[in-house]
């Protein structure tokens, strides 16, 4: 984009900002908030999206295989997001920050040193750090609209115990689309300019009606009781180990802080990041679109695996007890990969290295729980799955993944209900697959649709021709 372009937006932007603000005169001497911040932001990125259109459009992303057609698309250029990129040797950036430096950079809660998650969605949504005034009031204004309508509170209280809380948790999301400010908006014949506003609305919900969701889930199902009020005084992760009933424990919300954090998106390819950009493009309103993300979360090659991890731990352990020799737990991981199992929290479709968000979770307990007999049993594995996975010669990844650490963190503190460990990366997904939904609607993304072939039409294609 040229500088002369840049100028002239930033021109543009600022008098319609200034316009903008006009109804926020009395609010002047505060800080912007998200939206305003979003308003100013969004006549910059679609000039700029226009301009790399007009001087790359038409130039080739590469050559499509024939192999990824088959292969589950994997390496295939497909997809726009911002908000973050997996580098298959380093990891996850939010907006070009790594986790170590969202973790130094992003405003804390008093006495905390985890970062709040509601600074990392700003930082997803604007690309900017923000101030801990702006950050105390997006915790504000989600304690203000946490609460659900009645019929979804009956509508939980009915599912039986025995629903997976990731069906419930999706059925949940999907009935709040009754209140959906876009779908109503939509229906009164909204321009496609104004498209971002109410989705941003719906988002905003969306993120701040999650603790309450999840909270019912958790005590009708282990029958914990009633689920206390939201605290309007508390960030969102207190309020969210509050439901649970946890908040007493401090270093138990500060992990759910680091959680959400390291959980909330990883770039848009991924099945829950792409599923809600996917049905967001059909202009489903985003409770629609991230029901239908928390489906594919709820796959055990994604997010059930923090779930299955400890299943198979704990399973490894009834069968060769607790202090088994590397050699017996090395016995164990090839008796998984003979039986034509996965080993859960291991491999990864992008990445080649340990992830870090495993490298992140490893340092809290280090921090916390480094006696913790499952947090030893974690690095025993760790020293011996990968050998096995590359002597399999199968796997290209044989280093753990961010599910490999989660639930030992999550039982050491008593939340030993395995079945519900993805729930809470579902509650932190949505981050990812909200600021994408912004921002997919402010651009003016357009529906998906690539094209699919027949192995005939490939046959015919390719045969009898090198
Ligand atoms: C994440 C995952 C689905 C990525 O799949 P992928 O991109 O197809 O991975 P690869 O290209 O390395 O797979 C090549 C082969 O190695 C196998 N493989 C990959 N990871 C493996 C693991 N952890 N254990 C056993 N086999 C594994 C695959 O199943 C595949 O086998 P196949 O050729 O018989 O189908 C895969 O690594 C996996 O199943 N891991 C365990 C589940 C998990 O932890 N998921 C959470 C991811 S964040």
């Amino acid at each position: 984009m040229s500088a002369a372009i840049f100028r002239s937006v930033a021109k543009q932007s600022r008098s319609s900002a200034w316009a903008r603000s006009a109804r926020f005169a009395s609010t002047a001497a505060k800080q912007q908030t998200l939206k305003e911040r979003l308003a100013e932001l969004i006549p910059q990125e679609l000039e700029q999206v226009k301009a790399v259109r007009a001087e790359h459009g038409k130039k080739s992303f590469g050559p499509v295989l024939v192999d990824q057609l088959y292969g589950g698309m994997r390496g295939l250029p497909a997809l726009i997001w911002d908000g973050s990129v997996l580098d298959a040797d380093e990891g996850i950036r939010f907006r070009g920050k790594t986790i170590t430096e969202c973790q130094e950079l992003l405003p804390k809660a008093p006495g905390g040193s985890e970062p709040l998650p509601e600074g990392l969605f700003w930082l997803l949504v604007t690309g900017e750090i923000p101030t801990q005034e702006q950050v105390d009031a997006l915790s504000k204004d989600w304690a203000a609209r946490a609460a659900i309508p009645e019929f979804v509170e009956e509508l939980l209280d009915r599912c039986p115990p025995t629903l997976h809380p990731m069906s419930q948790f999706s059925l949940a999301v999907t009935a709040l689309n009754h209140d959906s400010t876009f779908a109503k908006a939509y229906s009164q014949g909204i321009s496609k300019k104004e498209y971002w506003g109410p989705v941003f609305e719906d988002c905003m919900d969306l993120i701040a009606k999650l603790p309450n969701i999840a909270g019912r889930i958790y005590r009708n199902v282990y029958g914990q009781g009633k689920v206390p009020a939201i605290d309007a005084t508390k960030d969102y992760s207190w309020n969210l180990a509050n439901v649970l009933g946890f908040a007493e424990k401090s270093d138990f919300v500060e992990l759910l802080r680091l959680y959400i954090t390291i959980h909330s998106d990883h770039e848009g390819g991924n099945v829950s990041a792409h599923t809600g950009k996917l049905v967001g493009s059909a202009l489903s309103d985003p409770f629609l679109a991230f029901g239908a993300s928390l489906n594919g979360l709820a796959g055990p090659l994604h997010g059930l695996a923090n779930q299955e991890v400890l299943l198979w731990l704990r399973k490894m352990q009834s069968k060769i007890g607790v202090d088994a020799s590397d050699e017996t737990v090395k016995e164990y991981v090839w008796s998984t990969l003979k039986g034509g199992q996965v080993v859960p929290g291991y491999g990864h479709a992008v990445l080649r290295k340990t992830d870090p968000r495993y490298s992140a979770q490893r340092e809290f307990a280090l921090k916390h729980l480094p006696e913790d007999p499952l947090f030893k049993l974690v690095g025993q594995v760790y020293n011996i799955v990968p050998g096995v996975l590359l002597e399999a010669g199968k796997a290209k990844n044989p280093w753990p993944n961010v599910d490999a650490h989660s639930g030992v963190l999550l039982t050491y503190y008593g939340l030993d209900q395995m079945n519900f460990y993805t729930v809470l990366f579902g509650v932190s997904r949505a981050f990812g697959v909200a600021a994408q939904l912004i921002w997919d609607r402010a651009l003016g993304a357009p529906l998906e649709r690539p094209k699919s072939y027949s192995t005939a039409h490939i046959k015919k294609m390719f045969d009898g021709k090198n």
